[in-house]
């Protein structure tokens, strides 16, 4: 029998990667306020969303997810939004396309602002101080005033958050995803011509397709139309979460209403921690990332806490060992899992195991490894005949130069040029679509 759980329940648990408010009841005063609100999205979105986690896990569609590590209270506005959503439509179409598969489409958006840090602290010329943990908590300059976690800073998170999703929505659901219009979401700064070539040449067939549908009275379906988005974000902020944890009038059961999906990072997966308290209770589809340092056995009882009734629409794992150590870590977790009969949506986090500091000091990843771990976790599903189901990446739409490589390179040096991010390094569009490219051929292969 487990034990019982409430949206408190979390509260009585050892907790990692808190920050430290100075001020209690001004914390507790702004929790209150935010229960109050309206939630971010209804039970039944979330409902529908584990629907489709429960098709990709059965190997009947592919799962992608992605967006900024960090969104940023600077950097906001509608042309930022759009361009990332605006990626994230062509990658998923390059795959749908090629690969004859559906894309569910996950953002790590509208609500992915908290960051787990290596450190507590950020010592720079002598002078330690806090370490910045998303705008959310504290703010990113090196000073003392910046660093003090701020209650105020969930409110903005919370206004960002709903105006971001207002966005999407009106995107996926207002004409701008309509597959008529598949030519217009190329950026004009994807340079790499071959690239803008494959896409534009792609994009010329399901023209055709839609001219052919419309001849034959078949193309005014929402399908066409509209497209379905998610959002998505590390819950690390349980006094956030606890906030917009609603009873769903229909089932009766409790949903985190900040995001239809919400993840554990690999830093708080402790067994016994209040990330997996609070996150066993609410029945939104769920993820754990799962780097190079879990074992079989504490996969199963992970499993075992989170999804007990065994549901393949219900856990999302989020597989980040950095290329190189997929081959060694990943196979025994598949065979385990395979062994016990355990329904689960497998991922790759290409990015997380493949974060560098550049010679100039720059935080980085090389493309070509992020590549090369995609292949592999490819690779070994297929040997392990398990089904490889989505990805999980760290993208922009913005032109940025964060990442090394890519067929029109990002070198070193040029990693001062645009360099934005408010956390780790992000594939910009050209990096996102060559990826999306690779990954279509391999589900072409795997799926015929
Ligand atoms: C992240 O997704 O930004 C992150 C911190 O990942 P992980 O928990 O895998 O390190
Ligand atoms: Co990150």
């Amino acid at each position: 029998m487990s034990q019982p759980w409430s949206p408190t329940s979390w509260r009585s648990k050892p907790i990692q990667q808190q920050p430290q408010y100075p001020d209690a009841a001004k914390l507790a005063s702004v929790e209150q306020t935010l229960a109050g609100y309206p939630p971010l999205v209804f039970a039944g979105e979330a409902r529908e969303l584990r629907r489709q986690f429960a098709e990709v896990t059965q190997g009947r569609a592919f799962l992608l997810q992605g967006g900024d590590c960090a969104e940023s209270f600077a950097e906001f506005s509608a042309g930022k939004i759009r361009d990332t959503f605006k990626v994230l439509l062509q990658m998923a179409i390059v795959m749908t396309f090629a690969a004859g598969c559906p894309v569910v489409k996950v953002g790590r958006m509208a609500g992915q602002f908290a960051k787990p840090r290596s450190a507590n602290d950020e010592t720079l010329d002598g002078v330690t101080l806090p370490a910045y943990r998303g705008d959310i908590v504290n703010g990113i300059n090196f000073d003392a005033a910046s660093r003090v976690p701020d209650p105020e800073r969930l409110l903005q998170a919370y206004h960002q958050s709903t105006a971001s999703l207002n966005l999407l929505r009106a995107f996926a659901q207002g004409g701008f995803a309509d597959l008529h219009e598949v030519h217009q979401w190329n950026l004009d700064f994807i340079a790499n011509a071959s690239l803008a070539e494959k896409y534009s040449a792609l994009a010329s067939r399901i023209d055709e397709t839609l001219a052919f549908m419309r001849a034959c009275g078949m193309d005014g379906s929402s399908q066409v139309r509209e497209t379905s988005f998610f959002t998505a974000h590390e819950a690390l902020l349980l006094n956030y979460e606890q906030a917009f944890v609603r009873t769903d009038s229909l089932t009766g059961r409790d949903y985190a209403c900040s995001a239809h999906m919400l993840w554990i990072g690999d830093r708080t997966r402790q067994l016994d921690g209040a990330h997996v308290e609070f996150l066993r209770g609410v029945q939104n589809p769920i993820g754990v990332k799962v780097g190079p340092s879990m074992n079989s056995e504490e996969l199963i009882r992970l499993i075992d806490i989170l999804n007990p009734d065994n549901d393949p629409g219900r856990l999302n794992l989020i597989v980040r060992m950095g290329a190189g150590k997929v081959e060694e870590g990943l196979p025994r977790l598949i065979q385990t899992v395979q062994g016990e009969g355990r329904q689960v949506l497998w991922s790759c986090d290409p990015m997380h195991g493949n974060t560098i500091k550049a010679s100039n000091g720059y935080k980085t990843r090389d493309f070509a490894q992020i590549l090369a771990e995609v292949k592999q976790f490819f690779a070994v599903h297929q040997a392990e005949g398990s089904y490889a189901g989505g990805i999980h990446i760290e993208m922009t739409g913005q032109n940025v130069t964060e990442c090394i490589g890519g067929s029109r390179p990002v070198t070193e040096a040029g990693l001062s040029d645009r360099y934005h991010t408010h956390c780790d390094p992000r594939m910009n569009a050209d990096q996102s679509l060559e990826l999306a490219f690779m990954i279509a051929e391999t589900l072409k292969q795997v799926r015929r």
